[in-house]
């Protein structure tokens, strides 16, 4: 096929002209082509599927009979512009109930489509040419895509076992530190389940001041805590004078596809967010900002939320381990991030956790999601569909089953 007339002008931040002609597969559409392959190979074996990263289950009803009463009203049908003032006082109310973190509604929170979108907006607010973001790896890339977008640098500061899973911030080059202008945090950690404390989140905030930085702390997962109380970092003493955080209700209240989260912490941030976010979207549909508005008031849902992945998390660390894996119950989200094997006794050995995700999913349809910017890990969802805590337990058998039959090598 021939090029479109227009093949030059693709951008360079996209491939430029190359854009489209690329071999290069990612990772996730690699796990999907995989799994296909194994369902196509082996029809009769079932797949056991931890690789989903989205929740099992539907909005709880009081949320889903919201919607369903305010989409019939007109008064909700036109732009939403930067968000209703009910849903503001209830994500301020949320912050208040949860964490004892007051915020001026009206000034110090602003909605976004989902905490994806804020992340890649939030560097249009500090970065040009030539400024560095600090990101975390493996993560959550998006702010570190839109900094480069924008002509900045990313610096990625690994998440090493060693480090309790903590970044090394004294490890960052003077030179570098110098042209920093942001700091992406992600706790409760996605994928390796570890949580911020206290202390770590003072020694973020004083790093902060000293270096003249700002920090926006991404805590899409914060109801899903399951090692002591859920944490933001506008509870600890000056957080709000550093940055801001990202929360969002996809993930404690099964709200997933709604599109719904939002961005909190110091004032002049918050303004300056909904001045990007004005330019780049017209706001989530007022219907679902009340609905969301329901959810938020409603505390009983993100627990039975958490106690769920909490009781899968469980079971799963068990069977792993049993199967040879040094893994341990994470302190949040629904992910368990785990060493990947080495290989198979007598059989191939894996060069990364790639190739020891591959083999587990086209040999023994046992779908993981695989992360090698900081050691050879494999992250399993516990996401899964499973109707009772009866068919959870006959997965976790089969897992067994299929698991110690390998002959892993750690
Ligand atoms: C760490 C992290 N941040 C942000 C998001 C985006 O969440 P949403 O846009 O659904 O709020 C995700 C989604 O998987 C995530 O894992």
């Amino acid at each position: 096929m021939s090029d479109p007339y227009f093949q030059q002008l693709f951008s360079q931040r996209i491939g430029g002209p190359d854009y489209g002609k690329g071999t290069e597969i990612y990772k996730f559409e690699k796990i999907k082509r995989a799994k296909r392959k194994a369902r196509a190979d082996r029809p009769e074996r079932p797949l056991v599927d931890f690789g989903i990263g989205e929740n099992d289950e539907m909005a709880p009803r009081s949320v889903r009979e919201e919607m369903a009463n305010e989409i019939g009203r007109p008064e909700n049908r036109g732009y939403a512009d930067n968000g209703i003032a009910e849903f503001k006082a209830a994500a301020a109310a949320y912050m208040q109930r949860e964490f004892d973190v007051r915020l001026n509604p009206e000034t110090e929170v602003n909605h976004c489509i989902g905490s994806k979108t804020a992340l890649a907006m939030f560097p249009a607010v500090l970065i040009d040419p030539g400024d560095v973001t600090l990101m975390t790896v493996p993560g959550y890339p998006v702010a570190g895509t839109h900094t480069k977008y924008y002509g900045g640098e990313v610096y990625n500061l690994p998440l090493r076992f060693e480090n309790g899973f903590f970044p090394d911030l004294d490890s960052i080059p003077p030179e570098v530190l110098k042209r920093t202008k942001l700091l992406v945090l992600n706790y409760p950690n996605s994928p390796t389940g570890k949580v911020a404390s206290r202390e770590f989140f003072a020694r973020v905030i004083a790093f902060a001041e000293q270096h003249r930085l700002v920090v926006v702390q991404d805590a899409a997962h914060v109801m899903l805590t399951y090692e002591g109380q859920p944490l933001s970092i506008l509870q600890v003493p000056g957080g709000k004078d550093v940055g801001v955080e990202i929360h969002s209700l996809s993930k404690g209240w099964n709200m997933i596809g709604w599109r719904m989260g939002f961005v909190c912490g110091h004032e002049r941030l918050v303004r300056a967010f909904a001045d990007v976010k004005d330019n780049c979207d017209s706001g989530q549909f007022i219907a679902i900002q009340k609905a969301a508005a329901v959810a938020l008031d409603d505390p009983e849902t993100p627990r039975l939320v958490r106690e769920k992945y909490r009781r899968r998390l469980e079971k799963l660390v068990a069977t792993l381990g049993r199967c040879g894996f040094d893994c341990r119950m994470p302190g949040g989200t629904y992910f368990l991030y785990a060493r990947a094997p080495k290989g198979i006794k007598g059989g191939p050995a894996f060069a990364n956790a790639e190739e020891a995700s591959q083999y587990l999913i086209t040999e023994h349809s046992i779908c993981t999601v695989p992360w090698d910017d900081a050691g050879p890990y494999l992250r399993f969802s516990v996401t899964y569909e499973a109707r009772d805590e009866e068919m959870e337990d006959e997965l976790m058998e089969e897992t067994e089953d299929r698991l110690k039959g390998i002959g892993l090598v750690f």
